[in-house]
Order: structure tokens, then sequence, then C-alpha cells
């Protein structure tokens, strides 16, 4: 196995809050123990287009309260081929990387997987997702800035609820994963949360209203997954008006505001702690794992199972939700 000298690092797929943290970690990581690092700009796209910067430890100061990513991010169609990943490897090459950090949810990881195989290049990924829908880690960074910010909206949206004394659909992010619905949902207080998890097993809405919706409440406010398998917050809005016309109903689609923000210092701490990991893993000889953190303990998941294992919805979650909105 060879020495790693020089790495590699990227942001890829959606932004979340915390990847500069994450970006900072790994950047002084590698120059505590002696590499170089390189900072590769708009995710896989930039190692394909060899846009590629030299970092150094000032590179990355001041960021480790900024939203967003300073080496921006892209999802790289090129790079689904083998065309583009061959590119990205004969850049990666002229520039003298050895190994890559990518900083992503699954579709970055399941690119990093695809090229390790390929090129034989070692890949470290960090959990970098508000969806929090990666296996193998409690939390991915970025899902609880995005929990708090939805918090914040849902406090809002309650004042005016319960002034016109109305049903509100509040659609949140997570593509195909409840995370951020369910836990936004028991955070705020909420009646229900609509996620896709369920959306095949039972009529989320008929339980809801079944269970005794609006019996001692003036208002009411119900989390919506957004998802195919939901139909998301209209879907049920319009539902609500068809079938029980008697109650006031409005909907809130919170979007990409959830992405953004100075992260919390949980997504702090944990970027800060998986990015010192990855130097560790690479220098331990790990390949292709991505680093996370269980029961608050350090721990490699190979990629094929942090993309491919589903990551569970805890039931009992569900049922504390249920219990506490009678
Ligand atoms: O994966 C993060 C995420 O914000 C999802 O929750 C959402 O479905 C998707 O990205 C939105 O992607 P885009 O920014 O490309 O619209």
């Amino acid at each position: 196995m060879s020495e790693v000298k020089c790495i590699g690092i990227l942001t890829s797929g959606g932004d979340a809050p915390g990847m500069n943290a994450a970006i900072r970690a790994v950047t002084r990581s590698a120059i505590y123990h002696g590499l170089q690092v390189k900072g590769i700009y708009r995710g896989y796209k930039g190692l394909v287009t060899g846009e590629i910067k030299e970092f150094k430890s000032q590179n990355v100061s001041n960021i480790i309260q900024q939203g967003g990513t300073i080496l921006k991010t892209a999802r790289c169609k090129e790079f689904r081929t083998p065309e583009g990943r061959k590119l990205a490897y004969e850049n990666m090459k002229k520039e003298g990387i050895d190994a890559l950090i990518v900083i992503g949810g699954d579709g970055s990881l399941t690119g990093a997987l695809q090229f390790a195989k390929e090129f034989d290049v070692p890949c470290i990924g960090l959990p970098g997702t508000i969806d929090n829908d990666l296996y193998g880690t409690d939390s991915t960074i970025g899902y609880d800035t995005a929990l708090n910010t939805i918090l914040d909206c849902v406090d809002k949206i309650r004042d005016t609820a319960t002034s016109h004394e109305r049903l509100f659909f509040v659609e949140v992010m997570g593509r195909d994963a409840g995370f951020l619905a369910l836990n936004s949902a028991i955070a705020g207080g909420c009646e229900a949360a609509i996620i896709p998890e369920f959306a095949t097993e039972v009529d989320q809405l008929e339980e809801f209203i079944k269970n005794g919706f609006r019996k001692s409440k003036n208002s009411s406010i119900v989390i919506v997954a957004e998802s195919e398998l939901t139909g998301g917050a209209m879907h049920y809005a319009e539902r609500v008006k068809n079938e029980y016309p008697q109650y006031d109903v409005r909907v809130t689609i919170l979007g990409h505001l959830q992405r953004g923000g100075s992260p919390t210092a949980h997504d702090r701490i944990l970027a800060s702690r998986l990015g010192a990991a990855a130097i560790d893993a690479l220098l331990e000889g790990q390949r292709n794992v991505m680093v996370g953190i269980k029961n608050d303990q350090v721990v490699y998941v190979p990629f094929s199972r942090a993309i491919k294992y589903e990551k569970n919805i805890d039931r009992q979650l569900v049922d504390v939700l249920r219990n506490l909105s009678i």
C-alpha cells in the first residue's frame, strides 16, 4: 500500500451546514499530520475539469461558523460516465493527489465507491447531508442545524395557526427519509408527521383524524416529509379540503431555507470530530469507508453499507409523537 502524502477534499451533492467545519477539520488535521491538502471545487466536477487549489491552514480560517461550502458543490453528470471518471483520475495524478476525502450524501459516496473500485484510489467519506439518511452514523453533518431551522419556523407558524385556529401542513425536506419530519414534529409539539417510511403501510391522514385531531385544540400543525411516497403537503391539504371541509387549512413549504444558516454547536463538533477521524482513518490504512459516530464513538462504515443499508426510523419515536399529541 503506497503512502499517502497529498489528499484532495471535495464537497458534493446538496450542501449542508457544517460542511465548512468539516473542510476545516480535514485540512487542519491533514496539515498537522504532515500531509499536503488540495481543495477541489464544485464536487466531482472540479476533479473532472481540474479546478483544484492547494489549501494551507489559513484557507480554512474563519469558516467554522459559515453555512454552505466554500468549496462549492454540484451534482456532476460527467463523473457518472467512465470517461468522466478517467479524466478525474488523470487530474488527480497531475495534481499529485493520492487520496480523496468526500463530504456528501449517499450519491456522493456512491460516486466515491465507484471511483475507488475503478482506479484503486483510497477514498474516505464524511456524511454531509441534512437528510440524516446514511446508515452507520447516528447523525449526519447538517441534520441538527436543519432540524433547528425547521423548529424555528414551526414555532412561528404556531403563532399564526393558533390565532386563526387553523390546520397547517408544513412540508420539510429529507428526500425519501422522514427523520427531519418526525423529529421536528416531536420537538415542535406538532400533531402528526407524515413520513415516507409508513406511506405504503397506513393512511397517515386517516390515522391522524381518527386519533382525535382537534378534540381540544385550537391549532394543529402536521409535518409532511417531501417525497413521492407521501405526495407532499399540498396533497394532504387538498384531501382535507375535500374530505373535511370544516377545517381551515394552510400549507407552508419550507424548501431550501432548511439547508442554510450557521451550523449548530452539535454540527460543528460532529464535523470537527469526523474531519479529524477521516485523516486518522487514512493514516491507519483504512480505505473506502465512511467515518461516522455511533453511541459517541467514531466508527468506520464501508461505503457499500453506508449507501445500501437502510437507516430505519425508530418506531418508538412515532409512538412518542402520537401519545403526546392527544
Ligand atoms: O439531499 C438534500 C436535499 O436537500 C433533499 O432533502 C432534497 O430533496 C434535495 O436535496 C433537494 O435538492 P436540490 O437542491 O437539487 O433541489
